[in-house]
C-alpha cells in the first residue's frame, strides 16, 4: 500500500503492549488524504479517521451531541450534516479520547480503549493477522482475509439503525443469519434501544417493528411489488425496494436499490420506534424526511384488538367488523381498544345442526382497501373465485384475501391489525353467518344512507327527465349532423354548457371543439388504452439508456417491446418541463380523436404519480432528420421517397387543418417530427403543442409562444399570432430541407440571408435555383417535379400569411393538379421584420441556436 508510509512511519506498526507512534505531519494532511483501509500495519486512533475511495464517508471517533463519550463510527463524508450511520463500540462508549482502531493479532478488526482493552471486536475466527478493513464508498466497512481476500465481515451485515441504499436486511431461520435494525436509546445515546425491524419470512414475508418483543408494525405481505399493507408504496421500480423469498428455505432478504437513486438517502429506526426514509436536500442543505411509518396511530399494531378495524380518518379510531361486538363494552367506550371484538352469530360450520334445523349456509363480506390481517396462511389459487371456495370448505377458515402476485391468502386464528385505507390495500372477504349478510336492519347509520340514497336518485331522475325534454325540444329547432356530435359532447361537458344550450344561446359555433376544449381543461378521461408503469418499465428495460431513441421538447422518447412482442415507442414526459401536463392532456385528447395513415397513431397512456408517458407505435425509421441530415443514411433517401415524404406530410397535415372533425394547428412541424416506418410512410408526431381552433377562427394570439426557430412563421415568431398558414410556412421550410438535403434552421439573428430560405430567394433571383438541389438527387427525369416542389415550397415560406397556399392548394399543385404556379414574393425572414420594427433591443428573447430542439418562451409583453 502506497499511502501507508507516506504518513505513517513504516514503524507505526502494533506489536504487543506497545503503543506504536504515528507521525502525523499535520492534522490537514492526516485528514486530507484518502486512505481507505485500516490494516496490521496501518490504524488509526482518536481523534484520526479514514475516508472512503469516492469520499462519501467517513469512519472515526464521534461524540453524539449533548455526550462526551467517543464512539468508532461512519458518518457521510461530504455533506455539512454530521450523520452517522453505523456505530461500533454501541455499547461501550470510551470515556475519554485514548481509543483505538485497529487490526488485531487474529486478524479481527478491533477497538481498544486507553489501556489497550478490547472493548469491540468483530469477532469473527475464520481470519488471520494479514487481514485489511475497508471503507467502500457506499458507507460498507468490509472485513477481508488477507490470504484469501475473502469477504469475513462487513457492517452492512452488521447494523445499527440505519438502512443504506445497496445494504440488506435478511432473514434465514436455517442458518440462524438475521439482520436487525436496532435504535438507540435516545438521540444522544447509541446503546441499543428498545425497538428493531427485521424480516419475518413466513408464508408471505413481511417487515415488522418490534417493541421490545411484542410487534409494533408490520408491513403487511410482500406481493412481490409492493408490501400491500403499505399504500403509499408504488413499485420495485419507483421505490426502489426488492425481496428475495424462499418460503420453503425459511429465508427472505430485503434489499434496496433505486432506478433513479436520489443522491443520498437513508432509512433510520429512531428511538421512538419510528422507521424513516430520510432524503438529502441539496438546496437547503438539510435531510427531509420523505416518508415514515408508523405514521397514524392506526399504524401501531393492532390497535383495535382482534376482529377490530382501524380507520384513521373516523372518529373513533376503532370499530368492530359487520357482525361483531366489542368483547367489553365498558373498555372499548374508554378508548382501551385492546380487548377486541367477538363475533355476533355464530358460524353455521360451527354449529351441530344435530337438532335437525336447517341452517343457511355462511356466506363472505367483502371489506374494500384493507390492510389484510397478520398470520395469513398461503395457498394457490388461480383466481378469487378458487381462493373463496377453499375457504368456504374448511370451517376454520375466517376470512381470506385474494392478490393477483400473491394468490390465496386465508386467516384461521384471530383477526388482528386490520385497517381501512383510503387508498391502496386489498379487498378482504370476511366470513359471517347468513343472518349477519342482511341490509344491516339493526345499524341505523345503514338506514339514513339508504335513506338518502334513494332521495339522491329520485331528484337526479327528474332533473335529467325535464333536462332531456328542453333538449329534445330545443333539437326540434335545429337540423343537421353536428347535432348528434354535440348531443354526445353534452353529456361530457359541465353545467355551464347546458344551461347555455338550454337558453338557447348555443349557435352553430358551440361545436363539439369547444367541448374538447373544455375536457382539456378539465383534464377529464378518454378512451385511451391505459398502461401500468411496470409494463412500460419492462417493455422497455427500465428505460434503459441503450433504448432511448432521442429527446424531444418535453422529454425522453424510449423503444419498448410488449408482452406479445409488439414494439412500441414510450414518450416519457420530462417532470421538470413545467409545461408537462397541458401538453400532455393535449396531445392525448387530440389524437386519440385523429385516424391518418400519416399521422403517428397513439397506442395509449399512462400516468403515474408525477410521470406521464404516451405510447405510440413504433417507427422502424426513426424520424426524418436522423436520414435527411447524415450524411451517410442521406443517399438512401432518393427523389421517389422524398417525394412520397413530401406527398405524406401534406395530406397529414391537409387532414389536420381539413378533413378531420376539428381544425387542429401542429405548431412545431419540422424535420425529427416526421416519423418513418419501415416501409418509408411519413407520419406526423409531436402533438404536444398543437391547437384546436373553432370552426369559425381563423387565427389566434399566443402569449406563449412554442415551437421551433427556424420552422416559425415571422408573425408567429414575432407576435405570437398563429394560424394554419403558419404550419404552411413551417411545411415550406421542411420541403426546402427535403430538396436540399441541408439543416438550415439557426438563422435567428442572422444578419445575412445565409440561411436556408435566404439562400434558396437568392437563388431563385439569380435564375441558378437548381443549386439548392441536392447533388445527390441526380436524377434528370424528375428535374421538373424537384423544381417545382422548390416552387411550391418558397410559395409556402412568404412573409405574408395571406400569400401562402392553403394547404389543400399545396396538394393539388404538388400532384399538377394545379399546374400554373403563382410566382413567390419574399420569404418570411425574421431579420426584416425585426428591422421593421425599428427598436430590436426591445424584442430581445431568449435565442436558442440549438438547430432541431423545440423551445419555449413567454412572451415579455
Ligand atoms: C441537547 O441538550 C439540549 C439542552 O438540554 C436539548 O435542547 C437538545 O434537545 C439536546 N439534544 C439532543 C440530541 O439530545
Ligand atoms: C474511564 O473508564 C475507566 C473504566 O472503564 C475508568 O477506570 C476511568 O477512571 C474512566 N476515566 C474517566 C476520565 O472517567
Ligand atoms: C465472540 O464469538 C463467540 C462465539 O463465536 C462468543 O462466544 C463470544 O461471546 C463473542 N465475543 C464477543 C466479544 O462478542
Ligand atoms: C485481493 O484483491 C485485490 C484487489 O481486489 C488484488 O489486488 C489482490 O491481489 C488480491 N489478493 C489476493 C491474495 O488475491
Ligand atoms: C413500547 O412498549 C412500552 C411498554 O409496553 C410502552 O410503554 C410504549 O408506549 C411502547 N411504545 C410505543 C411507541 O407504543
Ligand atoms: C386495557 O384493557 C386491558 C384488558 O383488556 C388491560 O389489561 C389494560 O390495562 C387496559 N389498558 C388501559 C390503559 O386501561
Ligand atoms: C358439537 O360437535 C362437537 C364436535 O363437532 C362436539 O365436541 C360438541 O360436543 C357438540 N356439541 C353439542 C351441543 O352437540
Ligand atoms: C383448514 O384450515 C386449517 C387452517 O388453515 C388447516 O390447518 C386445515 O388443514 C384445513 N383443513 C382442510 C380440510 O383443508
Ligand atoms: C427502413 O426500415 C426497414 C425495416 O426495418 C429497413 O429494411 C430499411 O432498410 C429501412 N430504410 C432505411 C432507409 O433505413
Ligand atoms: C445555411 O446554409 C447555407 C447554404 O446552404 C450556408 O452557406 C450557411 O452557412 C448555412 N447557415 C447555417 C447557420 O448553418
Ligand atoms: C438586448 O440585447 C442587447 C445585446 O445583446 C443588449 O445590449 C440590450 O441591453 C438587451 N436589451 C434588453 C431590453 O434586454
Amino acid at each position: 500500500m502506497g499511502i501507508s508510509g507516506k504518513y505513517y512511519s513504516t514503524g507505526c506498526s502494533v506489536s504487543s503492549g506497545l503503543l506504536p507512534i504515528c507521525f502525523c505531519f499535520s492534522f490537514i494532511i492526516c485528514f486530507s488524504n484518502s486512505i481507505d483501509i485500516i490494516s496490521h500495519t496501518q490504524y488509526i486512533k482518536d481523534p484520526e479517521s479514514i475516508v472512503s475511495a469516492g469520499s462519501q464517508f467517513r469512519l472515526g471517533f464521534f461524540s453524539p451531541t449533548n455526550s462526551t463519550d467517543r464512539y468508532v463510527g461512519i458518518w457521510y463524508n461530504n455533506i455539512p450534516e454530521f450523520t452517522v450511520v453505523w456505530v461500533a463500540n454501541r455499547q461501550e462508549p470510551l470515556n475519554d479520547s485514548s481509543g483505538t482502531v485497529m487490526i488485531d493479532s487474529n486478524g479481527n478488526l478491533v477497538v481498544l480503549n486507553g489501556r489497550k482493552k478490547v472493548i469491540w471486536s468483530t469477532n469473527v475466527s475464520n481470519t488471520a493477522k494479514s487481514s485489511i478493513a475497508q471503507l467502500s464508498n457506499s458507507g460498507n466497512l468490509i472485513l477481508k482475509n488477507g490470504n484469501n481476500n475473502e469477504t469475513v465481515w462487513e457492517s452492512f451485515l452488521h447494523p445499527s439503525d440505519t438502512f443504506l441504499p445497496t445494504m440488506r436486511l435478511g432473514t434465514a431461520l436455517k442458518t440462524g443469519e438475521k439482520q436487525l435494525l436496532t435504535s438507540w436509546e435516545d438521540d444522544s445515546l447509541p446503546l441499543i434501544g428498545r425497538y428493531s425491524a427485521s424480516i419475518v419470512p413466513l408464508d408471505i414475508p413481511q417487515i415488522f417493528i418490534w417493541n421490545g418483543s411484542s410487534p409494533h408494525w408490520r408491513s403487511g405481505p410482500w406481493n412481490n411489488r409492493i408490501f400491500i399493507g403499505v399504500p403509499d408504496m408504488h413499485s420495485v421500480y419507483l421505490d426502489g425496494f426488492n425481496l428475495e423469498a424462499n418460503p420453503k428455505e425459511g429465508s427472505a432478504y430485503l434489499t434496496f436499490s433505486y432506478v433513479s437513486k436520489p443522491d443520498f438517502m437513508r432509512f433510520v429506526l429512531n428511538s421512538q420506534g419510528k422507521l424513516v426514509e430520510y432524503r438529502w436536500n441539496k438546496r437547503k442543505n438539510d435531510w427531509f424526511v420523505h416518508w415514515s411509518v408508523p405514521n397514524t396511530e392506526c399504524d401501531v399494531y393492532g390497535k383495535c384488538g382482534p376482529f377490530g378495524s382501524c380507520n384513521a380518518a373516523d372518529s373513533p379510531i376503532c370499530s368492530c367488523l359487520k357482525g361483531f361486538t366489542p368483547k367489553s363494552t365498558e373498555e372499548w367506550s374508554m378508548g382501551n381498544w385492546s380487548s377486541g371484538c367477538e363475533r355476533r352469530t355464530q358460524l353455521q360450520c360451527q354449529r351441530n345442526s344435530s337438532n335437525g334445523e336447517k341452517e343457511k349456509a355462511d356466506g363472505f363480506l367483502a371489506l374494500k382497501m384493507m390492510k389484510v390481517p397478520d398470520f395469513a396462511d398461503w395457498s394457490a389459487a388461480d383466481h378469487e373465485k378458487q381462493c373463496k371456495e377453499q375457504c368456504l370448505n374448511n370451517c376454520s377458515c375466517i376470512a381470506y384475501a385474494f392478490d393477483d402476485n400473491i394468490g390465496c391468502m386465508s386467516w384461521s386464528r384471530n383477526l388482528i391489525d386490520l385497517q381501512k385505507f383510503s387508498n391502496g390495500g386489498v379487498d378482504l372477504y370476511i366470513r359471517l353467518a347468513h343472518s349477519e349478510l342482511g341490509a344491516g336492519r339493526n345499524d341505523p347509520k345503514a338506514i339514513t344512507t339508504t335513506v338518502v340514497l334513494v332521495v339522491v336518485v329520485v331528484i337526479g331522475t327528474t332533473i335529467m327527465a325535464v333536462f332531456i325534454y328542453f333538449l329534445l325540444r330545443w333539437m326540434a329547432t335545429q337540423r343537421g349532423n353536428l347535432l348528434i356530435m354535440i348531443l354526445k359532447d353534452i353529456f361530457w361537458s359541465g353545467k355551464k354548457k347546458k344551461k347555455r344550450v338550454l337558453l338557447g344561446e348555443a349557435s352553430k359555433e358551440l361545436s363539439d371543439i369547444d367541448m374538447l376544449e373544455d375536457r382539456i381543461k378539465q383534464g377529464k378521461s378518454i378512451d385511451l388504452p391505459f398502461f401500468y408503469l411496470e409494463e412500460l418499465a419492462i417493455a422497455t428495460n427500465n428505460f434503459d439508456a441503450a433504448n432511448k431513441l432521442g429527446v424531444g421538447g418535453f422529454g425522453s422518447v424510449y423503444k419498448g417491446k410488449l408482452w406479445g412482442g409488439q414494439e412500441i415507442a414510450v414518450k416519457k414526459l420530462s417532470k421538470s418541463s413545467g409545461q408537462g401536463l397541458e401538453e400532455f392532456k393535449n396531445e392525448v385528447v387530440l389524437i386519440s380523436k385523429l385516424q391518418h395513415r400519416n399521422l403517428v397513431r397513439l397506442l395509449g397512456c399512462c400516468t403515474h404519480g408525477e410521470e406521464k408517458m404516451l405510447i405510440y407505435e413504433y417507427m422502424a425509421n426513426k424520424s426524418l432528420d436522423a436520414l435527411l441530415f447524415d450524411p451517410a443514411k442521406r443517399t438512401l433517401l432518393d427523389w421517389k421517397k422524398r417525394f412520397h415524404i413530401i406527398e405524406g406530410v401534406g395530406r397529414g397535415l391537409l387532414y389536420l387543418h381539413r378533413d378531420s372533425r376539428l381544425k387542429i394547428i401542429h405548431r412545431d412541424l419540422k424535420a425529427s417530427n416526421i416519423l418513418l416506418d419501415k416501409e418509408m410512410n411519413p407520419k406526423i408526431s409531436d402533438f404536444g403543442m398543437a391547437r384546436i381552433f373553432g370552426g369559425s377562427q381563423d387565427e389566434e394570439n399566443t402569449k406563449r409562444v412554442v415551437g421551433t426557430y427556424g420552422y416559425m412563421s415571422p408573425e408567429y415568431a414575432m407576435e405570437g399570432r398563429f394560424s394554419e398558414k403558419s404550419d404552411v410556412f413551417s411545411y415550406g421550410v421542411l420541403l426546402l430541407e427535403i430538396v436540399s438535403g441541408r439543416r438550415n434552421s439557426s438563422f435567428y439573428l442572422h444578419p445575412d440571408p445565409s440561411n436556408l430560405l435566404g439562400h434558396a430567394w437568392k437563388l431563385w433571383n439569380e435564375e441558378k435555383i437548381w443549386e439548392l438541389i441536392d447533388p445527390i438527387l441526380g436524377e434528370r427525369s424528375s428535374q421538373v417535379e424537384i423544381l417545382r416542389c422548390i416552387h411550391v415550397g418558397l410559395l409556402c415560406v412568404q412573409e405574408f400569411a395571406k400569400d401562402r397556399p392553403t394547404m389543400s392548394n399545396i396538394v393539388s399543385m404538388l400532384s399538377c393538379e394545379i399546374s400554373t404556379l403563382p410566382a413567390p414574393k419574399q420569404p418570411g425572414f425574421i431579420e426584416r421584420q425585426i428591422s421593421s420594427d425599428g427598436d430590436s433591443s426591445q424584442n430581445n428573447r431568449s435565442v436558442c441556436s440549438l438547430n432541431s430542439i423545440s423551445i419555449t418562451m413567454t412572451e415579455g409583453r
